[in-house]
């Protein structure tokens, strides 16, 4: 049995939807039992867990022969996905996937302890005695949901992207259509780490595919990495996510998410890449 950590999140929800359209009806498991009927449907087989609750964990994990990991940010995601993977391997699990960061940015010595925290967990599931794959996605066009309202009301996107830096974003539903099919084959995929994302852009013309889709003007505006960080402060975000997301805007401007990798969607799903059009069309409500 195939079982999902971090199913109610963007990318696990993927993940589950295309495994159960591929025929498997992986097990869930989540924090909240409301939030899984939500958003996976009253008919999704759920386990109850907290990632840190390490008997909870092993309990739900029992009868899985793999395991689809994703999470979400934080300052403890290297000692949380550590111990998943300790009660995958004391539970029996043989083939674990984990989601990590983007390719240009998972290094030892990253800027950002997010980075690094994934580092850790990469290099700890490739010593771990399971057998792995890695998902490497680019920038998920999911990001934009943090400017939603601006674009709602004001009709402006404000990010702290120069408007012209080349960038590789992912739809999470390509995510999960990749992650789905490599849960499927281990045989195939076991040993390897995918560096993947959806074809090149910018933000502002990105921008221009809301305006488009919407049907009105959407203005981008790029803030310096300095308005960006004081405007995160007077919103009283956490320190490690204000250094975190700092870190990401110096690394885009350094061409860290530049890198156009469509090859792992065409040949595992056997599709293009879903587009920024495609994106904001699904979501369009969330916009308009
Ligand atoms: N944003 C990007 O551009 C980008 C790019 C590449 C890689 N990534 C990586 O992708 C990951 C985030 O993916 P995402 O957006 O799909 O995540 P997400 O939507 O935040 O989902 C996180 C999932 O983990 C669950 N979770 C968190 N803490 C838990 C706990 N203590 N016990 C049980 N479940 C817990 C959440 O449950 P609830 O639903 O109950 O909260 C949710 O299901 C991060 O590792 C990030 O570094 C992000």
């Amino acid at each position: 049995m195939i079982a999902v950590i971090g199913a109610t999140g963007n990318t696990g929800r993927a993940a589950v939807k295309e495994l159960k359209a591929l025929g498997e009806n992986p097990l869930c498991i989540v924090r909240n039992p409301d939030k899984a009927k939500e958003v996976l449907g009253a008919d999704a087989k759920t386990a109850v867990a907290e990632i840190t609750d390490r008997p909870a964990l092993e309990k739900a994990l029992k009868g899985c022969d793999s395991v689809f990991m994703v999470t979400g940010h934080g300052p403890q995601v290297a000692e949380q996905q550590i111990g998943i993977m300790e009660a995958a391997k004391a539970t029996g699990v043989g083939y674990f996937v984990k989601v990590s960061g983007g390719k240009a940015v998972v290094k030892a010595d990253a800027e950002s302890a997010v980075f690094r925290s994934h580092y850790a967990v990469e290099q700890h599931l490739m010593k771990s005695g399971l057998k792995w794959t890695i998902l490497r996605p680019g920038l998920f066009m999911q990001n934009t949901f943090t400017v939603a309202p601006m674009i709602k009301s004001d009709s402006k996107m404000v990010t702290p992207f120069p408007k012209d830096i080349p960038l590789c974003f992912i739809d999470v539903r390509d995510t999960g259509a990749l992650g789905a099919r490599v849960m499927r084959d281990p045989g195939k995929h076991a040993g390897k780490i995918y560096n993947f994302s959806g074809a090149k852009t910018t933000y502002e013309e990105f921008t221009k595919v809301f305006s488009q889709v919407l049907g009105r003007s959407i203005a981008y505006v790029a803030a310096t990495i300095e308005q960006a960080e004081a405007g995160m402060r007077s919103r009283n975000m956490p320190d490690w996510l204000v250094a975190h997301l700092v870190a990401v805007a110096r690394a885009a401007a350094s061409g860290a998410f530049s890198e156009e990798m469509t090859q792992p969607i065409q040949e595992i799903v056997g599709r293009a890449p879903l587009t920024t059009k495609q994106f904001v069309e699904a979501n369009k409500a969330m916009f308009a």
